[in-house]
């Protein structure tokens, strides 16, 4: 028996993916052990469809375990394929197959057989319910799948039943140029007899607020799409679509807002709507070809409806949490204040014991008054509001076509509170699967780390958001270039990332800029530095944390279009001044701190960027081969770091920008040559001391402050300042209540209350960037090959901290580093999957007392090229779990 053997699979980064668009797509495994110094030295996969063969890569050589082509037989649409892979170990020892599973979707560019459907031209209503005639499955359904879109946001169900419980599909792209659909498997749900597909349609982003542009950006009529192919076990087959034998009627929902909330009396709800009872106000539906031109949009362009008609990349916005509420109290009378001591994006669901028609409200907030009501302000106009009224003495509401920001939950309507059993919230988000945990000695630091990984559900909900609640819910560029490190060390989020580059691909205009957010809005302007670095940013990060080989060569020349937009305001020197540029963001070292760029020059923090996104292009032109454009690109980002340092900086390493933020990117960018960097630092250093030994840095500086402190040797002040609980701090914020990362350093204060109502959001991601420190500095584990095949383990105690781990799930393998300080003594435990290797390097200087499993460390066959440097053990180490301890020195 093989020591190695798969696990995890996957297909297009995705575990048993129902409804994939890759018509050759890509296989990816990890290699688990229980012995050390294991390899892949070869595997074959195989593909097969009802126990046909239609892919056999036999014996492929090499160690690579991710991101394979399928190279089989054209595959067909809809179809269920099982995939198994099989490995063999360095010893040539093969391992038992390993199976998976993935369902084609409909053929990229396929004329659907279906005709979009829509509620007649002259009678609109905000929650269209259709309904197909009747149909009748008579034999032994073998399989059978729904494919389906919506312009707006849908509920599908047969015969009354949903056929998934996933949240506002098909999700939001810019829909003037990409649409998405889902598939999901119903045959469970097509026993013998006649049968019903029905479809409640919402606005969704489509047609309703999205950001605060009040009305649909897109277009306001609401449109169904599907179609339903069963196969029966005798071989024949159906299909079933939309078209204009279907019909309409409305039900319960008077309005259903992303942003405003949904409006229902359950009084209405047609009972049995989507089976065959024929009662209610029906009404024939509007039908409209597959690729008819209509559009009522804003942009008034004659583009079919289904333009770019694809299956949805990533996962679905699931429930991914059921919470309780913690406590409840009176706020303003008569209105109950639930607690759920948690702020999350969601929904609640309630158990409603009261009267057909007693009405109940529902606001949602993400803090309460010092004086006990409900803090809505920053919602500014998002209404954020459900109502709804009771259609019996028994129901239970939850709403399906909104979501809010919140923690807290009021409830009005009622003469006495419901018991807390009654009132539970639902933490919505797109479904990303969890990859890495932190924890430490110090619990304010794993509150924060429960913070970052609570802000990211929140804020990951089909596209990465600035926040959840307010009327903005905008796919920021910057906000997403700054946390995105932190958010692939947290969760698998490479689909999700991959949708969102597809959206910035459809954002890019010719001349190379893309928008402030994406997908865009009709406001806002283009994105420059630090906002359009998402970028060049995004998909090197991406590359870092999942590998992909064919990613960067995909997108060099996008980066290279954007770099060229960068250029245009570049001045003869090398410096860039362009128009847009929104500076280091609610930074604190201005005086006035509602002036939101902060007090970082905008020529210097646009400079510092243009360098880094010629490097990172100049890097990814390397990997595509183009060995023309790398050059380019790094010619300019040469003379624009020369120009920087000469232009910002005097020969003492002052800079003409005294920020916290401009030394930092000087040093992090590596824009200052050798001998300017010590000064920079001491500058720095006492930038920091003269706040008291706190950070004032905005987005652009806080991901780089504490890794460049550690990297140039004042790794005691990062920690400081990862430590402090005095403002500003990560701490303040805890020790004022938050369970998310705020917007501002100054959210709340407590006792006093609230910040600028006008933008002081508690779920906004970007300052919780400080994760990847926690995990790459702290911890210690970094990649130091794409996909993690090889990575650092590098832990750095500090400040406090007696003992601190983490654990990542990575694409190629689990990793684990853990270490604790017992009385003085430094041990460290780590975990290096099977097929990858580590640089370790420990906080010790005797090697000789170094022990591995009680063996001294030169005695370990899976460890190699031994030495001390910079005053630290170091060494490479095969994979296997390690247990490292310090031998006791005899007495
Ligand atoms: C958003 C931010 C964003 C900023 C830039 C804000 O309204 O919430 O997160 O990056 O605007 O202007």
């Amino acid at each position: 028996m093989s020591s190695i053997r798969p696990d995890r699979l996957r297909c297009e980064s995705l575990e048993n993916p129902i409804g994939i668009d890759e018509w050759q797509p890509r296989f990816s495994w990890i290699l688990v052990s229980d012995e050390r110094d294991q390899q892949q030295r070869a595997y074959q996969i195989a593909v097969s469809s009802n126990g046909e063969t239609v892919w056999d890569s036999g014996r492929v050589d090499g160690d690579v375990s991710h991101h394979i082509r399928y190279a089989g037989v054209e595959l067909r649409p809809l179809t269920a394929y099982q995939w198994c892979v099989r490995v063999w170990n360095q010893d040539d020892v093969c391992s038992d197959w390993a199976e998976a599973s993935f369902v084609t979707g409909m053929k990229p560019g396929a004329t659907w057989q279906a005709s979009w459907i829509s509620y007649p031209i002259h009678a609109q209503h905000p929650a269209p319910h259709f309904r197909s005639p009747s149909f009748t499955s008579s034999k032994e359904v073998q399989s059978a799948y729904i494919a389906f879109t919506a312009k707006g946001v849908c509920d599908v169900f047969i015969d009354g039943q949903r056929v998934t419980e996933d949240y506002l599909n098909p999700g939001w792209t810019d829909y003037f140029k990409r649409n998405h659909y889902r598939v999901y498997d119903v045959a469970d749900l097509l026993g013998n007899g006649e049968h019903h597909i029905g479809a409640i349609v919402a606005e969704g982003w489509y047609a309703g607020q999205v950001g605060n542009v009040p009305e649909g950006i897109y277009a306001s009529r609401l449109h169904f799409l599907a179609e339903l192919h069963i196969t029966y076990s005798n071989g024949s087959s159906e299909v079933i679509t939309t078209d204009d034998q279907w019909q309409c009627t409305h039900g319960a929902y008077l309005a259903a807002s992303i942003m405003h909330g949904e409006h229902v009396d359950a009084r209405l709800a047609k009972s049995g709507w989507c089976t065959g009872v024929t009662e209610g106000d029906w009404k024939a539906v509007a039908a409209a070809p597959f690729d008819a031109e209509e559009w009522h949009g804003k942009k008034k362009e004659n583009i079919p409806l289904a333009k770019n008609l694809c299956a949805h990349p990533a996962q679905p916005v699931r429930v991914i949490q059921e919470l309780p509420a913690l406590s409840v109290s009176e706020g303003e009378p008569g209105n109950y204040i639930y607690d759920f001591g948690q702020n999350m994006a969601g929904v609640v669901r309630l158990n409603l014991d009261l009267f057909s028609g007693a009405c109940v409200r529902l606001r949602y907030a993400e803090m309460v008054t010092p004086d006990g009501v409900l803090y809505v302000e920053n919602l500014r106009s998002a209404k954020a509001t459900d109502f709804y009224i009771c259609g019996s003495e028994h129901d239970v509401y939850q709403p399906r076509f909104t979501f809010h920001g919140f923690r807290y939950l009021e409830i009005s309507g009622i003469s006495e509170p419901l018991p807390l059993e009654a009132v539970t919230a639902l933490a919505l988000g797109s479904d990303t699967p969890d990859a890495g945990v932190f924890s430490c000695s110090n619990e304010m630091l794993n509150q924060l780390q429960s913070n970052i990984r609570w802000t990211q559900r929140a804020n990951f909900l089909e596209v990465p958001t600035d926040c959840p609640q307010r009327d903005e819910r905008l796919g920021w560029t910057g906000d997403a270039q700054v946390f995105i490190a932190t958010a692939c060390a947290n969760a698998g989020v490479e689909a999700f990332f991959r949708k969102w580059l597809n959206d910035m691909q459809d954002a890019q205009r010719a001349d190379g800029t893309i928008h402030n957010v994406i997908p865009e809005m009709p406001w806002g302007g283009n994105a420059d530095a630090a906002w359009g670095d998402a970028i060049t940013v995004c998909p090197t990060e991406l590359y870092t944390a999942y590998g992909d080989p064919e990613l960067l060569p995909q997108w060099y020349q996008r980066m290279k279009a954007f770099c060229d937009y960068y250029h245009l305001a570049v001045d003869e020197n090398g410096i860039r001044s362009g128009k847009h540029c929104l500076g280091d963001w609610l930074a604190l070292d201005v005086e006035d701190f509602n002036i939101c760029s902060g007090g970082t020059s905008k020529e210097l923090i646009q400079t510092a960027f243009y360098c880094l996104s010629h490097r990172l292009t100049a890097m990814a032109a390397e990997l595509a081969g183009d060995a023309a454009i790398a050059d380019e690109m790094s010619q300019r980002a040469g003379r624009s770091a020369k120009a920087f340092a000469a232009h910002f900086f005097d020969a003492d390493g002052r800079c003409s920008s005294d920020t916290q933020t401009a030394y930092v990117l000087a040093l992090c960018f590596d824009l200052l040559p050798e001998e300017q960097r010590p000064t920079a630092l001491r500058r720095l250093v006492d930038k920091i001391h003269e706040n008291d030994d706190h950070l004032n840095t905005g987005f652009v500086g806080v991901s780089y402050l504490l890794p460049t402190l550690s990297r140039f040797g004042e790794h005691e002040l990062a920690c400081k300042l990862l430590e402090n609980k005095t403002f500003p701090s990560w701490g303040y914020s805890i020790a004022n209540g938050a369970t998310t990362i705020w917007e501002r350093w100054n959210g709340w204060v407590k006792g006093v209350g609230p910040g600028d109502a006008n933008m002081n959001s508690y779920s906004h991601y970007a300052y919780g960037s400080v994760g990847k420190f926690m995990y790459e500095t702290v911890a210690g584990l970094k990649a130091l090959e794409p996909g993690y095949k090889k990575a650092q383990i590098a832990p750095q105690p500090g400040g406090s901290l007696s003992q601190a781990s983490y654990s990542y799930r990575s694409i190629a393998g689990d990793w684990q580093v853990q270490w604790s300080l017992t009385d003085g003594a430094f041990s460290c435990d780590f975990s290096i999957p099977a097929n990858c290797s580590a640089a370790v390097s420990l906080p010790l200087t005797d090697i000789d007392a170094l022990q591995i499993d009680g063996q001294p460390l030169a005695d370990c066959p899976s460890v190699s090229q031994l030495r001390v440097e910079d005053g630290r053990v170091c060494f490479d180490a095969a994979s296997g779990n390690y247990l490292c301890r310090v031998a006791a020195v005899p007495a």
